[in-house]
């Protein structure tokens, strides 16, 4: 809700506020951001209660008018710029035609329109219009130049979030140069913060990190072309004491794919300013005259329940407004993909047998990742020649798809649109297209360059020779690959003094590509991959329900990253696989269980060479596949958990389902009780818990055997083998009728873990990167406790 009242602006959500007014100079003053405040009977009381104090002018402080002992230099406001005494960073920094930099905008006037229009060119959060979804916009004028601003807020109560942007209009006679223009801006009052960042690198995304704000600049940003891995542009703010439940904290992120810049000042009078959007670093954009320029949407979230509550908001949002398209509630088929079952080495015979041993696992759809078109036996070439190698697949990609259908399976395909190879036909006939600076070297990423997106003739390019792979092929599923930084960027198709905005345009280009795509085929369902993930933002995901998390299938690295994930984005967009051991990426050996227990909390799939498995493999996945079938609605649309730091639990909406998993990384001996602890059930509903127990290799025990067989049974042995393949060991159970309230608050003792005194049926075996799943469902039964 948006209440305009006097000089104040009071937007609320369900559960916050945030607020600025118009001061007597007509500048915007931030007042407040946090918990919901009682709407004002009187706006001016909540005004002068707020807003900044001045009688005398401060120290060495320049005052922003002659009349006035105000600063800029400590005042919260909701847009800043430069030249006139405020000396944090800037939220806009212009360079006007006369070679001047000084900008001070004040406002004009507001408009809340009726229609909440889609961002044109770039993704933006869409309205449900069943949610009082409304939009503000504030219009500044520059005091001398007269250029026009717009601050454009849009309220999304229920997921208690709220966007910003900005567009800067020229309606002047003469040119200017942009050098930065954020999204947003928040400026607050406290210096006790601490600031979340994710990063890392290939195979070890979503790295939390925890940097306490002191005075100066703290900066979260990439200069990659991409997203990155390095450092997403998801980052919370939090007071410095708030941990996973209590506490206040922001939650902040922007609706882009290309170089973001998120920073935190905390200037010497103990306020805290953030900023972001596009990294200004090596942008820089020439508006002339009668042109805009829009920024990227950048997304705010408030919750003082510490993290959980800035998840929980993210999830809600980005399920409902980011993610769209008939597959936004529709959960996803379990998938079998080649890559790390054959790599570049696939044909249609290979890719049948793996076929048939999906569908037989009961598995949904085939994908075949990359390798299949012409030429491309390595990643050294072809990369823009989309044509199906003829000796792979000698029917083409069409008859595969028949036979995959014909199997009961869809079919998917691997893509990697934006990239060309030096050795490939589509260079040879077009050089230009690559993005290079002519008579320098291009540096090259996995041997490969990046198409000129910026070049109208690439981009109708990539969308002919998409459109040639997705039409007529029996396509359901496409993944959409990139796996190469930006470097030397440059465009051949734009001046000289244009050339800063080569990398913005290019990401306007590459939207505009998949816009097109995505509106002529509606009906394939999309996943995001970069490497991994190395481009998981929200603006992908307007275009991709689903990314590939991490070319990481270590179920022990996932769950770490896949918990990293979870802070800004729910785990029905990060795709997972179960994949071969020992893993391809660590070379660690962990249970085949295990690596299902952790991709389940994901978009589950398979990336494993079924056809090498032995027959009880094949058996454990099949059952491991009925399985998440029966409760993929949970994990697809439940609220997610991080219980601790080795249990997630996901409860279904109407709370009357709920999975839990624990895990466990290095084993240690005579440990103390694990308690399976519970988030979100309803505490007035009385719930029947249970693992399924695991049957249990007696080769687990290694030469323990020994202390119960009548004889010697060396280990490896052909006895050894011989008894194990006959004998199994049955694991634990818990099983236990509990109400929500006293799970929610008490929690279960679980089974005495092994610890080198002894087995019994009821101890439970936790090894090195064991885990166990609990199910929780409503019943009707009395519960004791
Ligand atoms: C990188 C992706 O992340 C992998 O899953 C795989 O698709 C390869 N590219 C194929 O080249």
């Amino acid at each position: 809700m948006i209440l305009v009242s006097g000089n104040l602006f009071l937007l609320n959500t369900d559960h916050t506020s945030y607020a600025f007014c118009v001061r007597d100079n007509r500048l915007l003053e931030h007042l407040y951001y946090g918990a919901s405040v009682p709407e004002p009977r009187e706006a001016d009381a909540f005004v002068r209660s707020l807003s900044h104090k001045v009688s005398h002018s401060k120290g060495t402080t320049i005052n922003y008018r002659k009349d006035s002992p105000l600063t800029l230099e400590d005042l919260p406001t909701e847009y800043a710029s430069v030249g006139k005494g405020d000396f944090r960073e800037p939220a806009a920094l212009l360079v006007f035609a006369d070679g001047s930099r000084s900008a001070d905008f004040v406002y004009e006037s507001y408009e809340i329109p009726d229609e909440i229009a889609e961002l044109e060119g770039m993704p933006s959060a869409l309205a449900a219009d069943d949610e009082g979804v409304s939009r503000l916009i504030v219009r500044l004028r520059e005091n001398q130049k007269g250029v026009r601003l717009d601050l454009i807020y849009t309220v999304f109560p229920a997921s208690d979030v709220i966007t910003r942007r900005a567009v800067l209009y020229n309606d002047t006679e003469e040119e200017l140069q942009i050098l930065r223009l954020m999204s947003t801006q928040l400026d607050l009052r406290s210096e006790t913060y601490k600031m979340l960042t994710f990063g890392g690198n290939w195979g070890r995304e979503m790295e939390r990190h925890e940097t306490v704000l002191t005075h100066g600049l703290h900066v979260n940003h990439t200069r990659t072309g991409i997203s990155s891995n390095r450092n997403n542009p998801f980052v919370m703010i939090a007071e410095q004491d708030a941990g996973e439940r209590a506490g206040s904290c922001f939650g902040l992120n922007l609706v882009y794919s290309g170089n973001h810049y998120e920073a935190c000042e905390v200037d010497s009078f103990g306020g805290l300013r953030f900023v972001s959007g596009i990294d200004p670093e090596g942008f820089c954009w020439k508006l002339n005259k009668g042109d805009a320029f829009a920024t990227p949407e950048a997304v705010m979230t408030y919750s003082d329940s510490g993290f959980s509550g800035i998840s929980a908001n993210m999830h809600a949002f980005v399920r409902r407004h980011i993610i769209r398209g008939p597959f936004r509630d529709r959960p996803r088929p379990v998938l079998l993909n080649s890559w790390e079952a054959s790599y570049f080495h696939i044909s249609e015979f290979k890719l049948l047998q793996l076929a048939k041993k999906a569908a037989q696992a009961g598995m949904e759809l085939l994908v075949m990742d990359d390798g299949w078109f012409k030429g491309r036996n390595s990643d050294n070439a072809a990369l823009g020649d989309w044509v199906a190698d003829e000796k792979k697949l000698p029917g083409g990609i069409r008859r595969l798809s028949q036979k995959v259908h014909g199997l009961g399976l869809q079919f998917g395909i691997w893509v990697e649109p934006e990239m060309i190879s030096e050795d490939s036909d589509l260079y040879r006939k077009h050089p230009e297209y690559a993005m290079q600076i002519p008579g320098r070297e291009q540096s090259l990423g996995r041997n490969q360059m990046i198409l000129d997106l910026t070049n109208p003739a690439v981009r109708k390019t990539v969308i002919a020779s998409m459109r040639a792979v997705f039409k007529d092929n029996g396509i359901d599923y496409v993944k959409w690959d990139m796996n190469r930084l930006f470097s030397d960027v440059y465009s051949s198709v734009l001046d000289k003094e244009r050339q800063g905005e080569c990398a913005h345009r290019w990401m306007l280009g590459l939207y505009e590509i998949l816009d097109t795509l995505m509106k002529e085929f509606p009906d394939i369902l999309f996943e995001g991959c970069a490497s991994g993930g190395n481009r998981f933002d929200l603006g992908m995901l307007c275009y991709f329900p689903q990314i590939w998390g991490s070319d990481d299938t270590d179920a022990i690295m996932r769950t770490k990253i896949q918990s990293g994930y979870s802070y800004g984005y729910p785990l029905s967009c990060v795709s997972a696989h179960v994949s071969d051991c020992p893993n391809h990426q660590t070379l660690r050996t962990t249970p085949l269980y295990t690596r299902y227990n952790v991709a389940a909390f994901g978009v589950l799939g398979y990336e494993i060479n079924l056809c090498d498995l032995r027959k009880e493999e094949l058996q454990e996945i099949a059952l491991q596949v009925e399985m998440y079938k029966k409760w993929r609605d949970v994990f697809f649309a439940g609220d997610f958990y991080r219980v601790t730091d080795k249990e997630w639990m996901v409860v279904s909406k109407d709370k009357r389902r709920a999975v839990a998993m624990i895990w466990n990384e290095l084993n240690v001996p005579n440990d103390g009780a694990l308690m399976l602890q519970c988030r979100g059930l309803d505490d007035e509903k009385t719930y029947h818990v249970c693992n399924v127990p695991i049957a249990h290799d007696l080769k687990e025990f290694g030469n323990l055997v020994n202390m119960v067989l009548p004889v010697h049974v060396r280990q490896n042995s052909l006895l050894h083998n011989a008894i194990a393949k006959f004998k199994h060991m049955d694991g634990e159970t818990e099983d236990y009728i509990l109400s929500g309230a006293f799970l929610n608050r008490a929690g279960i003792e679980l089974a005495q873990s092994f610890g080198g005194t002894g087995y019994e049926g009821q101890t439970r075996l936790f090894q090195d990167f064991a885990s166990r799943m609990y199910y929780f469902e409503e019943t009707g039964g009395h519960a004791s406790l």
